[in-house]
């Protein structure tokens, strides 16, 4: 198969390595001529565990290459994908669709013969019709088929997670379309993927529908947690009690800081508009939202009442900015709320971060940052675990202790054993670890 991949950024870059890996002949179309020259010299413009050597080999191999120029790489193509970002929109969290809506016009003018249209790009319900409406109405005489083939690709693991998904969705009633795309994705039948073919709009849904439920998740634990802390539970058991039961699942029930990055804010965001639009609300959803956007915040203030109530003068060292570990990802993370609520409450902030000190920079301006994380903890009055990082789970905790001005541990990750850190001299502030025995408001009013 000849595939275009019109957008070289993440979800692009590396689904178009991932084919060319399957042994389709793949060419990655990017409007912009830095990225696409970085490429070329082997450069990857963003972190992902094994993507360069992904990509290497293929260049090598002959069957992936980059360029700007968009009729190039769609000449000949068995499929086109469109992979452009979909940004919130400022203001009104829509998804923005220009970016779709002008690749969809310019894949149209380019095209040397009919070819299966694929939207990557996560796109609120209906846009495929829209990306139909301009292939036709650009060239009226082809018959074009567009797919909607939504992306489950989590930053740190995209590469296994293309490789072995737990089922593909293919958005289309096209039975050509439907040939192709079985063509496509052939390799993963040795995986034993299921491939869903479904309508189009409900594929889209499926997208965002999934994206929802994960981030519910996260959020229900993470208000479990909050009132874990009050009753004297600890929530990772809670977790494990729950997550036994196989109709609930033990995946994304880990309390912590709240969720960010690339996906789940936007697309949480942009499944309210749409229902709202349609006239049909997701309170549920809704409330995930909120839930999370006042638990970032929140943490900040967890820290400052770690510190005695008051952060002013006092040194607080953050490990890990990102939004999660195995990324250099900063969009959305919950570090971006803690420091500002640190600033406002006049701390001094120390702050390291394994890959994404650049991105860090760029988002966050000035602080002291550090290149470890005995540097970050040494006179610091606490330590703020903020994004679990595999360097971070086997700290030397009596040296953390003895460096810092004040010895206590926030975890937001729940990674250490609170009588461990507590027994290297630390005082332990986890995230929903109550303390056992805790008495209830009511108990108290009794008494
Ligand atoms: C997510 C989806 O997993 C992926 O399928 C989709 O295509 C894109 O969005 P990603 O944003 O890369 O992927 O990260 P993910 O690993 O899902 O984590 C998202 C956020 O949730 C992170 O901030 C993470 O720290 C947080 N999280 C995740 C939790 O707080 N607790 C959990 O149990 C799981």
């Amino acid at each position: 198969m000849k595939i275009a991949m019109i957008g070289s950024g993440y979800v692009g870059l590396v689904s178009g390595a991932c084919f060319s890996d399957f042994g389709h002949d793949v060419v990655c179309v990017d409007k912009d001529a830095s990225k696409i020259a970085a490429l070329e010299a082997g450069r990857m413009p963003i972190f992902e565990p094994g993507l360069d050597q992904l990509v290497s080999s293929n260049v090598k191999a002959g069957r992936l290459s980059f360029t700007t120029d968009l009729q190039a790489g769609v000449a000949g193509a068995d499929a086109v994908f469109i992979a452009v970002g979909t940004p919130s929109r400022r203001g009104d969290g829509h998804a923005d669709l220009s970016y779709v809506f002008a690749a969809a016009k310019e894949i149209a003018q380019a095209a040397d013969k009919p070819c299966v249209v694929v939207t990557k790009s996560t796109v609120p319900v209906g846009t495929g019709d829209k990306v139909e409406a301009i292939l036709k109405e650009t060239r009226p005489n082809f018959a074009w088929a567009v797919v909607s083939n939504p992306e489950f690709l989590r930053e740190g693991a995209a590469i296994g997670d293309f490789k072995r998904p737990d089922r593909i969705v293919v958005g289309t009633e096209d039975a050509k379309a439907q040939d192709v795309m079985r063509e496509i994705y052939r390799p993963l039948y040795l995986n034993a993927a299921p491939i869903l073919f479904t309508g189009r709009r409900t594929a889209e849904l499926i997208k965002y529908a999934a994206n929802a439920f994960l981030a519910t998740k996260i959020s229900f634990i993470n208000e479990l947690a909050d009132l874990a802390e009050q009753v004297g539970a600890d929530v990772k058991d809670v977790s494990r009690g729950i997550g036994l039961d196989n109709r609930i699942g033990s995946k994304f029930l880990h309390a912590g800081p709240g969720y960010g990055g690339s996906c789940f804010p936007k697309d949480t965001l942009a499944l309210l508009r749409t229902a709202e639009e349609y006239g049909t609300p997701l309170r549920i959803v809704h409330a995930t939202v909120e839930a999370n956007d006042l638990r970032k915040e929140a943490m900040g203030h967890k820290v400052v009442a770690a510190l005695g109530g008051t952060a002013r003068g006092k040194r607080v060292g953050l490990l890990g900015l990102t939004f999660k570990p195995n990324t250099d990802d900063m969009r959305d993370a919950p570090a971006l709320d803690i420091v500002r609520v640190l600033r406002e409450a006049g701390a001094e902030i120390a702050a390291y971060d394994p890959e994404g000190m650049e991105q860090a920079r760029a988002a966050l301006g000035e602080l002291d940052y550090r290149h470890n994380p005995y540097d970050v903890a040494a006179g610091a009055d606490a330590l703020v675990l903020v994004t679990e990082w595999d360097a971070f789970r086997a700290l030397d905790l009596k040296r953390l202790a003895e460096s810092m001005r004040t010895p206590v541990l926030v975890d937001l990750r729940n990674v250490y054993n609170p009588a461990e850190a507590e027994k290297a001299g630390l005082t332990y502030h986890g995230v929903g670890r109550g303390v056992a025995g805790a008495e209830s408001p009511l108990e108290q009013k009794v008494a």
